[in-house]
């Protein structure tokens, strides 16, 4: 089973938002996955259990992910960790756990300087675990702009961690779909944000293979 978590104690950088656009589009394309929330706010959770059709597991926990993770380990391809936006005990056991880290970072620069904190949990992890993955995500980014270009550098020269080629885009459809407990793709497949969320699934597939 490979381990996705998705962390960065700034709040409100799209981590529960791309979180589940990403598992439902593995669930879509009948790939074992399972949702892990693991913030107390649980608002991967909650957003998910609106669907009737419970096209996939989600659960909620607080303690324990090592144990659950080998709960849950021979009946599932995929695993994905939504985690809290502050420092605990849960986060840096979901971050060691993991084969693949994806650090959402909004496209200011108060919030690349905020990531440090991610990035130097990150460090600490791999002296545990070697293998484990690493990229950044631009996040919310506003289309169309140099900004995001000119953050990508900053961000890796600052960090030397690798960024993902795909970027989300701040977009109502994000927010709207969410409403009923979709994902974009489902919601609006010809819309652009579908469009990056199948290279999200692509680019994470490809790097898990590699
Ligand atoms: N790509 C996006 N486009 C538009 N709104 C977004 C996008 N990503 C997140 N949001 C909105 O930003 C807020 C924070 O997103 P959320 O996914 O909860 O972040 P986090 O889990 O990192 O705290 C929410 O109101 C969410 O609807
Ligand atoms: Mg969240």
């Amino acid at each position: 089973m490979k381990v996705i978590s998705f962390a960065n104690q700034k709040g409100g950088c799209g981590k529960s938002t791309i979180v589940i656009n990403l598992a439902l589009n593995f669930a879509l394309q009948k790939k074992r996955v399972i949702l892990f929330d693991t913030d107390p706010q649980k608002s991967s959770y909650e957003t998910l259990d609106i669907r009737e059709d419970k096209l996939f597991k989600v659960v909620a926990v607080y303690s324990d992910i090592y144990q659950t993770l080998e709960k849950y380990e021979p009946y599932y391809d995929y695993a994905m960790i939504d985690t809290p936006p502050h420092d605990n005990e849960i986060v840096t056991v979901s971050v060691v756990c993991s084969d693949l880290v994806i650090i959402p970072v909004q496209d200011s620069p108060l919030d690349i300087r905020s990531t440090k904190v991610t990035v130097d949990l990150i460090r600490k992890a791999k002296t545990l675990n070697p293998d484990l993955k690493c990229y950044f995500l631009l996040s919310r980014i506003q289309p169309q702009t140099v900004l995001a270009k000119e953050l990508a550098e900053i961000l890796t020269n600052l960090y030397e961690t690798d960024i993902l080629n795909t970027q989300i885009s701040n977009r109502v459809s994000y927010k709207y779909s969410l409403i009923y407990g979709k994902s974009v793709t489902e919601m609006f497949n010809s819309d652009a944000a579908a469009t990056e969320i199948n290279d999200l699934s692509n680019e994470i597939l490809n790097i898990l293979k590699s």
